[in-house]
């Protein structure tokens, strides 16, 4: 088919052309939208699931309800280590300013100038010179140094002008699992507080399976506070018009055979769909495509994620590191407990600490209950397994 009519896009975050399923999130999503333009209380919400199911590109679909509604929104993303955590405190600040800014030029500084105020206290703090606002810090707001009080601070300001506005104020955060523990702790208290204080005031999270569990760990009540949901695979019919939606879009069509070589595939996981469906498209000559060419698309998307989804994962990790997770493979997509990891490398549980540790802060691993460990990468084991089948035949 043309290459420049392909209406598959593989990508981290990239949007699809054909949004399958997601369905109950982005209503949800819309409830607590109209429930807070009606000053009624909503719970926010935190996406959680393997790499590439589609967290990233769902909670930009969010903020762009948000945006729609005219609420003040910021787009923030986890990183791991000191310089993550930097970072992401300076992205606060800017994007502040940022936000705050875009909102005065649509309604006037009036309604807003005491928000206004303490944000740019809130970026002295954090040290952003940045875009000046027009007005003075206000040294009694956002000026202690400690997050959450500082965060507090900006959230009963911005809500309280927000609340006047019947709108909302969202922060949307990507890769939360990777958000450093002070600034995880201080988003979860000043969301509680934003709760009951009926402030229109949202953290919306996405990250890796362990989120649920990091958030937890930073204030215990978060398990009662936000509204968790699991971002999976597709469900069959989901995949299927995943794949078939964009191709008649393009005015062609799969024939039965095809349409279940690629699904099977795929797993159903929509970072594979949109790679084998890319795949599909170039290969096929003929509509309805064939199930000869999609074995054929099959081989070539396998080849693609083999150079380059599953590596760019593989590659950053240590020797020890490759070792562990070749323990791990032994039990397919797992997960694996520690103990039979340790078993299979013949080291005792406790000197592997370190290693696990790693490699979750690596993103490569979670531990999906005490005592285990599993891929965050869906398909890891299978791309595991074909790389020493490759070092075999290489002899
Ligand atoms: N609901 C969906 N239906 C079809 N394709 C999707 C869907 N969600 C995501 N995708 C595709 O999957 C890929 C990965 O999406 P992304 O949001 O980056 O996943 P994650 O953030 O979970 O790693 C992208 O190519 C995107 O276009
Ligand atoms: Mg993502």
């Amino acid at each position: 088919m043309e290459p420049q009519l392909n209406p598959y896009n593989p990508g981290s975050g990239v949007p699809p052309r054909f949004l399958a399923g997601r369905e109950a999130e982005i209503r949800a999503f819309d409830l607590l939208v109209a429930r807070t333009e009606l000053s009624m209380p909503a719970r926010p919400m935190v996406l959680s699931g393997l790499r590439g199911v589609g967290k990233t590109v769902l909670l930009n679909r969010l903020k762009g309800i948000a945006d729609h509604h005219g609420w003040l929104t910021l787009k923030l993303e986890g990183r791991p280590g000191e310089e993550g955590a930097r970072d992401i405190r300076k992205a606060l600040a800017r994007e502040l300013q940022v936000a705050s800014r875009r909102y005065v030029s649509q309604i006037g500084v009036g309604p807003v100038k005491a928000l206004l105020r303490t944000v740019t206290s809130f970026s002295a703090t954090i040290g952003i010179e940045g875009i000046s606002l027009g007005v003075d810090v206000d040294p009694a707001r956002a000026r202690t140094g400690h997050m959450d009080i500082d965060l507090q601070d900006v959230v009963e300001d911005v809500g309280a002008a927000l609340r006047g506005l019947r709108k909302g104020f969202a922060v949307f955060i990507d890769e939360m699992q990777d958000v450093d523990d002070e600034l995880l702790a201080a988003l979860v208290t000043v969301q509680h507080h934003a709760v009951q204080n009926e402030l229109p005031f949202f953290v919306t999270g996405a990250g890796l399976p362990n989120l649920p569990a990091r958030l937890a760990d930073a204030r215990s009540y978060a398990e009662r506070l936000f509204d968790y949901r699991q971002i999976g695979k597709l469900d069959p019919d989901q995949a299927a018009e995943s794949l078939t939606v964009p191709a008649s879009q393009m005015g062609q069509s799969y024939s039965d055979d095809a349409l279940a070589a690629v699904l099977e595939a795929s797993g159903r996981y929509p970072y594979f769909i949109q790679e084998f469906g890319s795949a599909m498209w170039e290969v096929a000559t003929t509509s309805p495509f064939t199930g000869d060419e999609a074995h054929e698309a099959v081989r070539i998307g396998q080849q693609r994620l083999d150079a380059g989804f599953f590596p760019s994962r593989w590659d950053r990790a240590t020797p020890r590191e490759r070792d562990y997770m070749n323990a791990m493979a032994a039990d397919g997509d797992g997960p694996s407990t520690t103990g039979a990891i340790a078993a299979r490398l013949g080291k005792k549980v406790t000197s592997l600490g370190p290693t696990r540790a790693q490699l979750i802060s690596k993103g490569l691993i979670y531990p999906p209950e005490y005592g285990q460990v599993a891929f965050t990468v869906p398909g890891m084991a299978g791309f595991i397994e074909r790389q020493h089948q490759e070092l075999d035949e290489l002899g």
